[in-house]
């Protein structure tokens, strides 16, 4: 068995992991360890890795298959499962990535108003801005267990109601305010997931509240929808739990959607930024995936 070493950077929520990733790609004892590590510790930061992208790509395969997005022109020419998000331009004017603007992104969690959300992401800095743009993530377990007895019971066993258009209104993203690259994401069905799910390897409970996305709690009413999320978006982002990321050349974090949210500074924009991002998709048997099948909750 491989032993890698690592050290916590918050709790057992997030840890460095001191390995370089070129070195254990292809090596099966050390992926099983990672996997084992990650289902403990849902954040894991890998410092100063200098990785081509084919490797980025096997290595975010080993955990998952990948995502292909939907959005041709922010994807790497040279790998469909990589896309790009960049302060960089090519010679003809367009981004050479998706281009989020500078302003700070909210607490959420990536997909969630999917019906099937892929949720394992990494994302990798290959040339990142020396002010702004630290990246935050919060632990949904700690969430979880800082709600209040009754709170718990209303929600246990409970589904939400996901929406695209209450996270298009708070975007702040300049290119998504194009309405016609918007108008496939606005007219996605609603998703309904588990408002807690349960780590299938530890019995661990998170919460899965999403606060650009989730708009109601199915089964009650309006009034108590109301007086309920806001006791769940405030869990979700308590500084307690947070863990905020300087970000240097070279990271690489690698985080699982289905326990955490994150979130993002302001950056500066007269800095160049180049960031390559995979999405893959977990195994429930594996890690906390939201599932309902024909209303049923089935994880
Ligand atoms: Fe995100």
């Amino acid at each position: 068995m491989t032993t890698i070493q690592i050290t916590p950077l918050h709790t057992d929520f997030v840890v460095q992991v001191h390995t370089s990733i070129p070195d254990i790609v292809d090596n099966p004892s050390a992926i099983e360890h990672l996997r084992n590590i990650w289902q403990q510790s849902p954040v894991m930061i890998f410092r100063r890795q200098a990785l081509e992208e084919a490797e980025l790509v096997r290595f975010s395969e080993h955990f998952g298959s990948c995502d292909t997005s939907v959005r041709k022109d922010i994807q790497s020419p040279y790998h469909e499962q990589i896309i790009y998000f960049s302060t960089l331009k090519y010679s003809d004017g367009r981004f050479v990535g998706g281009f989020a603007g500078g302003e700070d992104v909210d607490w959420h969690s990536d997909q969630t108003f999917q019906i099937h959300p892929a949720t394992g992401a990494i994302l990798y800095g290959t040339e990142v801005p020396r002010d702004g743009g630290d990246i935050y993530w919060a632990n949904q377990y700690g969430a979880w267990e800082r709600l209040p007895r009754d709170i718990q019971r209303v929600i246990e066993g409970r589904t939400g109601t996901f929406r695209y258009a209450k996270r298009y209104a708070l975007l702040n993203t300049l290119e998504l305010k194009d309405k016609t690259k918007a108008n496939a994401m606005l007219g996605l069905p609603d998703a309904h997931h588990s408002l807690v799910l349960t780590h299938p390897k530890t019995g661990r409970k998170a919460l899965y509240a999403d606060p650009t996305t989730l708009v109601s709690i199915d089964g009650l009413s309006e009034r108590e929808s109301e007086e309920v999320l806001p006791l769940l978006f405030e869990a979700g982002g308590h500084p307690s739990l947070v863990y905020r990321h300087k970000v240097r050349n070279g990271d690489l974090m690698m985080w699982d959607n289905g326990c955490t949210m994150h979130r993002r500074d302001p950056m500066s924009l007269d800095q160049p930024r180049l960031m390559k991002r995979t999405t893959f998709r977990l195994a429930a048997d594996r890690y906390c995936v939201p599932q309902v099948q024909n209303g049923e909750i089935t994880a």
